[in-house]
């Protein structure tokens, strides 16, 4: 249901961005203007940068999203907690060297990126979905800003998530705050560098790891990195790089030079994290399922592979959960509390929900969150879908999952994903072929990552050295 709502949206959010080809140019030059009804295309038009409303709103946001997919969110965002309230944005490179989205309305300007005054730049939409500002003049074309170091809640191959230890900056992945609402919401992807994990947080609260960032042996000879908690099969190369003064995580685009197998989506999908948490790729298999989290740890569990601990009300248990579903309250059971603060993102109206001992049910809308609450709050579910559709609180009665002793080793991946996905071994076996060339191939690359310890060099640098792809530099 819920997918299809995303589905549905997102074909609406970006229709009119994807089949408005206006220009054909990749770059916008000082003076240039691109208004609402304008569009940069990539070099091999892979990627489209242009101004788009979400569905049934007047608001307007800059961002750039795959040019030939109908199911796609923008993969990033320039200004999406500073939305334009109408269609007047235009981005322009100004006589002041600086990058900036103009538009009607009291606010001032959004300015992007600002360079020193007198220095010529121009910005350039790449096929790789980097978005950057080059000097013009310059021959080595010195990348002075770019989108990739600002990621909103998609991480590209080649991006990265990391941290900067030198100037403090990190590179994290935030969710929307609503289905609808690109704003800046409860979630958030990180890297962390000490354990080499990725974790999901929830206003600061660790709700889902990786599990750790391991060796695992391939189907030959060959190495390459997995992590516990996530599904091998998705085939992604992942990469961890350190240098003096960075530590970061990425995976990268995988060289076409050496490729010939025309069907292979060589490219791995984005992950995008989503409102509720929980990690896509492409928009259809799930990296991470971070909303069956609820404070329990319940390692060795399939479903809940990689949820966290934290605190527990005591009238709660690991049995129950929220479930959407069609129904109403027994009279006077309940009483309907209305929190109406816009601040409260759906997330925020589980936890609210959950921590309340009296509330049986919770549904979030536009202007915050409404609760069910009572001593005995009795629901009673719809046999047909005609009530309305609320969050229920519902205790499950099957067996609690087998909690192992605390110094258990985590399953190891292949098999504690065997029986999820059992019906995707055709999948498997059709891939297996092929996954080996790549194992083989990906590992030559991945461990031939060689660096110089204590080399003051930034990740990105590393990461791609080895590959004819370079996410940054225009290719010559
Ligand atoms: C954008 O600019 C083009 C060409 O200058 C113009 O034809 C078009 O009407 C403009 N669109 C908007 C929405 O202002
Ligand atoms: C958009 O508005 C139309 C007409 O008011 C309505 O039928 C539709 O449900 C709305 N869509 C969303 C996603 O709110
Ligand atoms: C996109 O939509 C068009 C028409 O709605 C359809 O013909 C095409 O196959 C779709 N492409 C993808 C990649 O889904
Ligand atoms: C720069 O642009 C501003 C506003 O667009 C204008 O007032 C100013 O005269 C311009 N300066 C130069 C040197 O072109
Ligand atoms: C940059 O190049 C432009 C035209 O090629 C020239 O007019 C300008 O003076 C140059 N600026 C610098 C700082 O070299
Ligand atoms: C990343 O930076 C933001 C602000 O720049 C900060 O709020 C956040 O705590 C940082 N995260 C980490 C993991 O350092
Ligand atoms: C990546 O992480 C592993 C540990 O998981 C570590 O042994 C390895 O040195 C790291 N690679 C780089 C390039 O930092
Ligand atoms: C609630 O828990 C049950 C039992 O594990 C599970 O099947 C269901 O998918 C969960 N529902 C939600 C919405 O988390
Ligand atoms: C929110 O609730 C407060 C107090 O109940 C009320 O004054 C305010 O008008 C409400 N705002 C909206 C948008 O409903
Ligand atoms: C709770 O509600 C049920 C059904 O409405 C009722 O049978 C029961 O007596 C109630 N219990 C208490 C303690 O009120």
């Amino acid at each position: 249901m819920q997918k299809a709502l995303a589905t549905a949206f997102s074909l609406i959010i970006f229709h009119s961005l994807s089949t408005r080809k206006v220009s054909s140019v990749d770059t916008l030059k000082p003076g240039e203007k691109l208004n609402s009804s304008a569009t940069l295309l990539s070099a091999s038009q892979t990627f489209t940068l242009g101004f788009f409303s979400p569905q049934n709103s007047s608001k307007s946001y800059l961002g750039i999203s795959y040019t030939n997919e109908n199911e796609s969110f923008p993969v990033w965002i320039a200004n999406r907690d500073s939305p334009i309230y109408d269609d007047s944005g235009i981005l322009t490179i100004d006589n002041s060297s600086k990058l900036m989205i103009m538009h009607n309305g009291a606010d001032d300007a959004i300015e992007l990126y600002a360079a020193e005054r007198g220095t010529n730049i121009a910005a350039t939409l790449l096929d790789t979905g980097n978005f950057i500002v080059t000097e013009m003049n310059s021959t080595a074309g010195k990348v002075l800003w770019q989108s990739f170091d600002h990621p909103t809640d998609t991480l590209l191959p080649g991006m990265k998530l990391g941290i900067n230890h030198k100037t403090g900056r990190n590179w994290t992945l935030t969710s929307w705050f609503s289905l609808r609402d690109p704003a800046s919401g409860a979630f958030t992807l990180e890297w962390d560098p000490i354990r080499r994990r990725l974790l999901v947080r929830r206003r600061g609260v660790i709700y889902w790891t990786s599990g750790d960032l391991k060796l695992y042996q391939g189907y030959d000879t060959s190495e390459f990195y997995q992590f516990d908690y996530i599904d091998p099969h998705l085939r992604y190369g992942f990469i961890n790089v350190t240098t003096e003064d960075e530590e970061c995580f990425a995976f990268p685009l995988l060289p076409s030079d050496h490729v010939s197998i025309p069907e292979l989506p060589w490219n791995p999908p984005p992950w995008r994290l989503n409102y509720q948490g929980n990690i896509y790729a492409g928009g259809r298999q799930n990296v991470a399922q971070v909303d069956l989290c609820y404070g329990y740890n319940t390692k060795g569990s399939e479903i809940y592979l990689g949820c966290e601990l934290w605190p527990q009300p005591e009238c709660r248990n690991s049995l129950q959960n929220f479930s959407l579903r069609h129904g109403h309250f027994e009279l006077n059971t309940a009483r309907i509390f209305h929190d109406n603060s816009s601040t409260l993102s759906q997330s925020d109206c589980r936890a609210n929900c959950w921590n309340d001992c009296q509330c049986a049910a919770f549904v979030d809308d536009e202007f915050g969150c409404l609760y069910w609450r009572g001593n005995n709050a009795t629901f009673i579910e719809d046999s047909a879908p005609t009530g309305r559709e609320l969050y229920a609180l519902i205790s499950n009665q099957y067996p609690p999952p087998p909690s192992p002793s605390p110094l258990a080793p985590p399953p190891h991946p292949p098999s504690s994903f065997r029986n999820k996905h059992k019906r995707r071994k055709w999948i498997i076996v059709s891939v297996t072929i092929v996954a080996v060339f790549l194992l083989m191939l990906g590992s030559s690359f991945f461990l031939g990552l060689k660096y110089k310890q204590g080399t003051p060099v930034h990740c990105t640098k590393l990461l791609f050295k080895d590959f004819s792809i370079d996410p940054i530099s225009r290719h010559s």
